[in-house]
C-alpha cells in the first residue's frame, strides 16, 4: 500500500504502464543501493512537453557521462502511450524520468551486460504564465561533489538545502562554495548590475539547467549583455536585481537573498520583467524539437 498523497494514475516501468502500487523495482537496484542513475523533470504545457529535445538530449548526454549504455528514444515512444494512459495527453503535467544503472549484486564497479532500470510518470501540473513569487531565499554552504553538472538522483546536498530553506520559511536556499554562489537548491541563479545579466558559469559546480539556457538565449535576442562568472556573497548587496530559473521555477525574481533585500514590496526588476514576459511568450510555441 502507498501512504496516502499525490501519485499519479499510471507508472511506466521497464516497459510497461501499471499503477503506482505495482510499479516495483527490486532493493537491489543500483539506483537504490548507489543513488546510481540520472534523472529528468519536464513539464506539458499548453503546446506540448516544453523544450522536450533540449530535456531528453540532457538526459542522453548525462547517461553517457556515467555509462549507462541506453537509448533515450524508447521513453520518448512510450512517452504518448504513458500520457495516454494517465488521461493526461491535452493536459499540463509535470513528466519525472529516471534511468538507473538496473539491478544487480551490491559491488560498487560498474556491472557489465545488465538493462537500465528506467522509471517514469506524469501528474497534472499547472504553471502561471509567469511566477507570481516574489523569492525569499536563504544562503546554504554548498557541500555537494565537483560533479554537480551530472543530473545525478543522489540528491542529499540539495534536499538538506531545500530543507534549510522551508524550515526557515523561505522559498529556495542559494548555495555558496568557496565564497561564490553556485546556484540554487533546485534552480539556477542570475544576477544583473547595470543592465547587465550575470550568471555562474555552466562548468561542474552546477546544472547547466535548461532554463537557464533558455534565459541566456532569451538576454541575446532582446540584447541584454550577459557575463558568465560567479557571482561572490560580498557582492549580492551591489546587485540590482536576482532571478531563479528552473523547469517548475520558469524564471521568478528574488525579493530577498541572505540578508540582503532587493524589494520590500511586490517590485520585480526591470530586467527580470522582460526575461519573464518573453519566457511566458515561449508557451505559445511549439518548442518540443527546439534546439537551444
Ligand atoms: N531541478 N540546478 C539544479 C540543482 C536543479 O536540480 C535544477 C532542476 C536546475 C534547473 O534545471 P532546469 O532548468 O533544466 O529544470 C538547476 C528539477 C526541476 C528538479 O530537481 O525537480
Amino acid at each position: 500500500m502507498l501512504p496516502k498523497g499525490n501519485f499519479p494514475e499510471k507508472v511506466y516501468v521497464n516497459g510497461e504502464i501499471v499503477s503506482p502500487e505495482n510499479a516495483k523495482i527490486s532493493v537491489f537496484d543500483r539506483g537504490f543501493l548507489f543513488g546510481d542513475g540520472i534523472y529528468e523533470v519536464m513539464v506539458q504545457l499548453e503546446n506540448g512537453v516544453f523544450y522536450k529535445k533540449a530535456h531528453l538530449d540532457r538526459l542522453q548526454d548525462n547517461l553517457k557521462k556515467i555509462g549507462i549504455d541506453y537509448n533515450v528514444e524508447e521513453i520518448d515512444h512510450q512517452l504518448q502511450p504513458l500520457l495516454k494512459a494517465s488521461d493526461l495527453t491535452e493536459s499540463s503535467c509535470l513528466i519525472y524520468i529516471q534511468v538507473t544503472r538496473g539491478t544487480a549484486p551490491r559491488k560498487h564497479s560498474y556491472p557489465k551486460g545488465i538493462p537500465a532500470s528506467v522509471m517514469m510518470y506524469a501528474l497534472p501540473y499547472s504553471l502561471p504564465t509567469v511566477n507570481p513569487k516574489h523569492m525569499k531565499a536563504i544562503l546554504e554552504p554548498d557541500f555537494r561533489w565537483h560533479r554537480c553538472d551530472i543530473k545525478s538522483i543522489s540528491l542529499l546536498g540539495n534536499i538538506m538545502a531545500n530543507e534549510a530553506a522551508m524550515s526557515a520559511n523561505s522559498d529556495e536556499a542559494a548555495l555558496v562554495r568557496d565564497g561564490m554562489i553556485s546556484e540554487g537548491s533546485h534552480t539556477n541563479i542570475f544576477f544583473v548590475k547595470n543592465g547587465t545579466v550575470i550568471t555562474h558559469p555552466a562548468d561542474k559546480h552546477i546544472l547547466n539547467g535548461i532554463t537557464r539556457m533558455i534565459a541566456l538565449k532569451l538576454c541575446n535576442d532582446l540584447d541584454i549583455p550577459v557575463i558568465e562568472r560567479p557571482v561572490a556573497e560580498n557582492e549580492i548587496e551591489h546587485m540590482d536585481e536576482a532571478f531563479f530559473t528552473g523547469t517548475t521555477t520558469q524564471v521568478a525574481s528574488i525579493a530577498q537573498l541572505g540578508d540582503h533585500i532587493f524589494y520590500n514590496n511586490d517590485q520585480v526588476g526591470d530586467i527580470t520583467k522582460k526575461l519573464q514576459e518573453s519566457f511566458a511568450q515561449l508557451r505559445k510555441k511549439d518548442t518540443a524539437n527546439s534546439f537551444l
